[in-house]
Order: C-alpha cells, then sequence, then structure tokens
C-alpha cells in the first residue's frame, strides 16, 4: 500500500499545466461506443477512473490502445451490453455507459450503484428519463435491466434537478435515437458542452449545451472521430490552495479561467492574487489568507461540490471564521475528521461546516475517505509544520495525475513510499 509522505512548510513555486478533466473524459469515453469508427480522445489525464473506463470499453468488445494521453477506441465490433459489476463498484460513474449503451446496442444491464462516499448516489432521474424515450426497465436482484426493443425514441424531458450524470444519460441515449429530444432544467457544466462538442464532431446534433434547455436531433449514425478533453477546473483549484497555503506562486496553464469564475472569487476574496490571461493563470498569496464570506456548492456556474473539501481545508488557515454549506450531496464531511487530526478547527452542522481559522495545522498521520477529501489532506499537509503521512491514496489516484510529481517540480518537499 503506497502512502503520500510530505514535509510541510515549503514554498511552492514554478509553472504547472494542468491535466484533461476526469469529469469530461469518463462521459466522452463512454460516448466512444456510439461512434462506428475509430476515436482519438486527447488530453486523456492517467488516472485510475480512465483505467477502468478502457476496462469497461475492453470488456464490451471495444478495441482500445492507450498511448501516453491519447486514448483510441474503436467500437465497431462491440459485443456486450453489461457494465461489469466489479468496475460499477470501483467507479458509480460508470452509470454513465447506460445511455451510451443503449443508444447503440437497445439494451443495457448495469448493477444499482447503491450509495458511495458521498451518501446516497439516487439514479432515479437517469431511469425516469430514459422511460420517456421508450425504454423499458427492470430492476431484479440489485442489477437494473434495459431494454428499448424499438429502439430509443426521441422525448421532451423537464428534469426535477440539473443532474450533471443524467444529462449526459439523455444525451447519449438520445444522439443516434429517432426525432429530436428536449432537456428542459439541463446540467449547465462545462463537461457537458464538452461531450456535446465530441459528440458533434461525430456527426450528431446538438445545441442549447451552457444553457439549461438542450436539443439533441437524434441522427442514423456516428462516425469515428478525435477530441481533446477540456482542462480539469477542480484539479486547478487543488493547486491553488496548495499555493495559497503555503505563501506561494505558481503560473498554471493550458486552463479555462471561463469555467472557474465562482472558485476565483473565493480565492480572491480569500487574499490571493489571482491574474488571468488567455489559458493561464498566475496565484499568488503572499500576505496570509482571510476568512470569506459563506461559501456554498451550487449546480454550475455556482461554486462546485468537488472544489468544497479542497476549500475548507484552505480556510483552515485564514485569518477569522468561514462558513461552507454543501448543497449537492448529504454526506460529503467524513474528511472533516481527519483534517481535524493536523489540528484544523471545523465543526459540522447537517449541510454546513464552520471553520475558524488557526495560524498553524501540525502534521499528523491521516487516510483519504474520498478524492477530494484526499487532495484537501495534501493541501493541509503542505502548509503544516512537521511530516503528514497520508493513507489509502487509491482515492486520490481516482482524479489526480502525478500529483506528487508535479508538486514535487513545485518545491514542495513530498514523496511517495
Ligand atoms: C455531481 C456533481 C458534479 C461532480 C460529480 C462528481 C453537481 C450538480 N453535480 O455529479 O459537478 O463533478 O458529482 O463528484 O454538482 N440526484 C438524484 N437522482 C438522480 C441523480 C441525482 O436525486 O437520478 C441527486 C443526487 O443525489 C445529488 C444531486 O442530485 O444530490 C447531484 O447529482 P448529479 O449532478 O447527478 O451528480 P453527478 O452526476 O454525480
Amino acid at each position: 500500500m503506497s502512502e503520500i509522505v510530505i514535509n510541510g512548510g515549503r514554498r511552492l513555486e514554478g509553472e504547472l499545466t494542468v491535466q484533461g478533466a476526469k469529469n469530461s473524459v469518463l462521459p466522452v469515453l463512454a460516448a466512444t461506443i456510439l461512434c462506428q469508427g475509430e476515436c482519438v480522445v486527447h488530453n486523456c489525464p492517467k488516472i485510475s477512473d480512465v483505467e477502468t473506463s478502457v476496462k469497461i470499453l475492453a470488456r464490451l468488445g471495444c478495441k482500445c490502445l492507450r498511448d501516453n494521453n491519447d486514448v483510441l477506441v474503436d467500437s465497431r465490433d462491440i459485443a456486450g451490453n453489461e457494465i461489469p459489476e466489479d468496475l460499477m463498484r470501483e467507479m458509480r460513474s460508470s452509470v454513465v455507459f447506460l445511455g451510451a449503451v443503449i443508444g447503440r446496442v437497445g439494451k443495457a444491464v448495469i448493477s444499482s450503484p447503491g450509495g458511495c462516499e458521498l451518501g446516497p448516489r439516487p439514479i432515479d432521474l437517469h431511469l425516469s428519463s430514459l422511460k420517456k424515450m421508450g425504454v423499458e426497465i427492470t430492476e431484479e436482484h440489485g442489477f437494473i435491466y434495459c431494454n428499448a426493443p424499438q429502439g430509443v425514441k426521441a422525448a421532451e424531458i423537464t428534469l426535477g434537478f440539473p443532474s450533471v450524470g443524467a444529462t449526459e444519460n439523455i444525451i447519449l441515449a438520445a444522439a443516434t435515437a429517432e426525432g429530436t429530444t428536449v432537456i428542459h432544467n439541463a446540467a449547465r457544466e462545462p463537461e457537458i458542452s464538452d461531450l456535446a462538442d465530441f459528440l458533434n464532431s461525430a456527426g450528431a446534433r446538438i445545441c442549447g449545451c451552457g444553457s439549461d434547455t438542450i436539443y439533441i436531433k437524434g441522427v442514423k449514425r456516428l462516425r469515428g472521430t478525435e477530441h481533446t478533453i477540456i482542462p480539469d477546473r477542480i484539479v486547478a483549484a487543488t493547486y491553488m490552495a496548495c499555493t495559497a497555503v503555503t505563501g506561494g506562486k505558481i503560473k498554471m496553464d493550458g486552463i479555462m479561467p471561463s469555467h472557474m469564475i465562482a472558485m476565483l472569487s473565493v480565492f480572491r476574496e480569500s487574499g490571493c492574487n489571482i491574474e488571468a490571461s488567455g489559458k493561464s493563470l498566475v496565484i499568488t498569496c503572499e500576505k496570509g489568507l482571510i476568512r470569506v464570506p459563506t461559501v456554498r456548492s451550487l449546480t454550475y456556474p455556482g461554486f462546485p461540490t468537488d472544489a468544497g473539501p479542497i476549500i475548507i481545508s484552505m480556510l483552515t488557515l485564514a485569518k477569522g471564521t468561514s462558513v461552507f454549506v454543501e448543497n449537492i450531496f448529504e454526506n460529503r464531511f467524513r474528511y472533516v475528521d481527519e483534517l481535524k487530526r493536523l489540528g484544523a478547527k471545523i465543526t459540522t452542522e447537517g449541510r454546513s461546516a464552520i471553520i475558524e481559522g488557526t495560524e498553524r495545522l501540525l502534521g499528523a498521520s491521516c487516510k483519504c475517505t474520498d478524492l477530494r477529501g484526499g487532495a484537501a489532506l495534501v493541501v493541509a499537509g503542505l502548509s503544516a509544520k512537521g511530516t503528514t503521512v497520508i493513507n489509502e491514496i487509491h482515492h486520490i489516484e481516482r482524479g489526480y495525475e502525478d500529483i506528487v510529481e508535479n508538486l514535487k517540480k513545485l518545491n514542495a518537499d513530498i514523496k511517495l513510499v
């Protein structure tokens, strides 16, 4: 079992190119199933969630080849329709394969996603939307069987909540369905637009992404294509928090500041100086961190739930008391007890975390409870006095490419043991 060991207190400085977005690459890899030709996906981060997605594709009968940050998929000979249970357990977001498999093969089987580290992870919106599109769904012994004997049909769907996963699944199922599907109250996340850009480059006709109404005019066939994944806004925010807690200065390239407006404003309010231009950004935090007005996680363009743990970790070192309200997931504060081992002063009440800033954290042994909670421990460990040992880092490896090497290059005293 590997662990990350950090001797905290070193000021971060240097330059970094940010990896491709995890939340974009997974639905795009699922979408390659719909394409009858070779797809080349560039800027795929080397993270375990991408490996899991490639394994799912391979088990479905697709030819896959990984070449550095490119993934090649040829799904012309797709043979299966079952998302393997073991891989579904490894990665809840594999539910996004459902829309793609049903769209291509007309039937699909997945195991029930159940709960996850963040609390219950229902997929009722995914399933009710697919039903509207003519998919017959039965649930038996923990498996969900989806069948579209007459093919998937277009529908007009109003989501009760702008779910990212449900919006993606509807887009995938509708891309080659008969007729025009309309999604009202759709998710507006940049990763949805990236998925649509990929599908459109393969011949799909999708418009309205980025707004709350998306139109998908079904086409007969999608062809092979080439696509570059957008940068990961949550990973970018993680390196920014790492820099801020060490009073450092870094330049990040290959990012999209326009996808990060809500986060950038919180960083600025906390005392960081940010200069963004084009696809790069310089962050400095020389005068120390200060409390911020209450931060609430919301759907895009609001503050992302995934950046909550990272910002909370940073605010443990801010002067004054801050409050973070988690509105998306019910149980997203499990990592807080781990941060407390380093001396963080945080209390949680229902969906709120109250963070009382302290001058210094102290290195300790701790463990990751989930992906972003793990990243929060790295942020804390970089600033803490003494040695921090982080266990269960497979959570971090799900979403961060070369985080240890990258931080080392930025002057951190960090190693993988
Ligand atoms: C969510 C985040 C996304 C993040 C991802 C990974 C939001 C809106 N979505 O996407 O930004 O990258 O986690 O951490 O911030 N829900 C239902 N029924 C459903 C689907 C969802 O009740 O069928 C509820 C969930 O329980 C949750 C909320 O809707 O409370 C958000 O769900 P959704 O956007 O679907 O989650 P993800 O797609 O996992």
